[in-house]
């Protein structure tokens, strides 16, 4: 997608370099920085300080670090020692599991001679499949965004409230949540986008706002308290967020603050989607709140926050008092009963395991 203009992709590798470039998600949308990584661990600490995040980016940036590895070293106490490293940098992401078991059951059947190539090519392969998926699931949605601009008889535009950052900065391209928006901008449908700013990293506020800026999509930033009352008075037609991870049974696992917006949309009749890839998807499990883990992050992001000053400078500043202790879960659960729909590369489906088995029958069996 653009920024200035030019295309991009979120990661990306230099024809014959064995480095991978990765926009630095941090300084955005103050700066823009291009950072190169060199290894595993350079790849891991870029998943857990948050240089790249979203869960789709999370798993090709790890399916990447391992590539890296067998750069370094192509034998198999290699490979399992940047797999530990990987897996661990950020837990409740459930496509760093999936992209990283796809690259070892792939490398592992391999001479260490032939690794090095091969898994730098699974992992490209993983990227563009990963661009393909979300501009399939971003067709998918955008029926969903048209439907809703017929049934105002093409009045005003589509308002359509999203959570943190689901757009292509948070996959390879494209994007999950945003995709369906940015096909109906391109197809001509007017849409207009509440951002939640999204406390405490304010991913809506910096990343959602600017990327949609970037192609040209009129939104309005507002904070994370508001959507009620924006569903209260009818100024919300659909929302659309992301998923770090879906079970089998439709539940979703999204950035904290989720599952409160999916209550007011119940309570309000708004429809509230979930757009993912179905490498989301954790096949394993059917009880969100029970089995999915949520990640625990430093207590400093709830202290503090981060801006650019009048003079152009980049500051941190501490909003909390001195001293007082501060609680910093990641994500929240959404049950299914309150999704109405998810949307994926394969069509939209309820949310239940049903639903789930209609569009990918294969994990019957599983
Ligand atoms: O902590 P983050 O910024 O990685 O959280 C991202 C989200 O919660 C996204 O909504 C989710 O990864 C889906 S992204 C396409």
């Amino acid at each position: 997608m653009l920024i200035g203009g030019e295309a991009y992709r979120t990661i990306w590798r230099e024809a014959g370099q064995s480095s991978i470039r990765v926009i630095d998600q941090r300084g955005l949308p103050h700066r823009f920085v291009v950072k190169d990584l060199r290894s595993a661990a350079e790849a891991s600490l870029a998943i857990t300080d948050m240089t790249v995040r979203g869960a789709p980016l999370i798993g090709v940036t790890g399916a990447y670090g391992l590539a890296l590895a067998m750069a370094e070293n192509p034998g198999d106490a290699s490979l399992d020692a940047a797999y530990r490293l990987l897996i661990a940098a950020r837990p409740t992401a459930v496509n760093l599991r999936w992209g990283l078991e796809r690259m070892r059951r792939r490398l592992e059947r391999l001479s260490e001679g032939a690794r090095a190539e091969a898994a730098f090519a699974e992992a490209a392969v993983m990227a563009d499949e990963d661009a393909l998926i979300c501009e399939a699931l971003g067709e998918h949605g955008s029926a969903l965004i048209a439907a809703r601009w017929e049934a105002i008889g093409r009045s005003r535009p589509v308002n359509v409230l999203t959570h943190c950052n689901a757009g292509w900065l948070a996959t390879v391209d494209w994007g999950t949540a945003l995709a369906p928006i940015y096909k109906a901008h391109r197809a001509g449908i007017p849409v207009h986008v509440w951002v939640d700013e999204t406390r405490p990293r304010n991913q809506g506020a910096s990343l959602t706002a600017y990327e949609l800026g970037q192609e040209g999509v009129a939104h309005t930033v507002v904070v994370d308290n508001l959507g009620g009352h924006l569903m209260q008075h009818r100024q919300v037609d659909l929302c659309i967020v992301g998923t770090d991870r879906t079970t089998r049974t439709g539940d979703v696992c999204n950035k904290i603050g989720t599952y409160l917006k999916a209550l007011a949309a119940h309570d309000n009749g708004v429809p509230f989607y979930v757009a993912l890839p179905s490498s989301t998807i954790d096949w394993r499990i059917s009880d969100g709140v029970a089995e999915i883990p949520i990640e625990e992050r430093s207590p400093t992001e709830v202290t503090h926050m981060s801006g650019v000053t009048a003079a152009g400078d980049v500051e941190t500043i501490r909003v909390t008092p001195e001293g007082s202790p501060a609680l910093n879960y990641g994500f929240d659960v959404t049950p299914a009963r309150l999704v109405t729909g998810l949307i994926t590369e394969s069509g939209v489906c309820p949310a239940s395991e049903t639903g789930l088995l209609s569009l990918f029958p294969k994990q019957e069996a599983a």
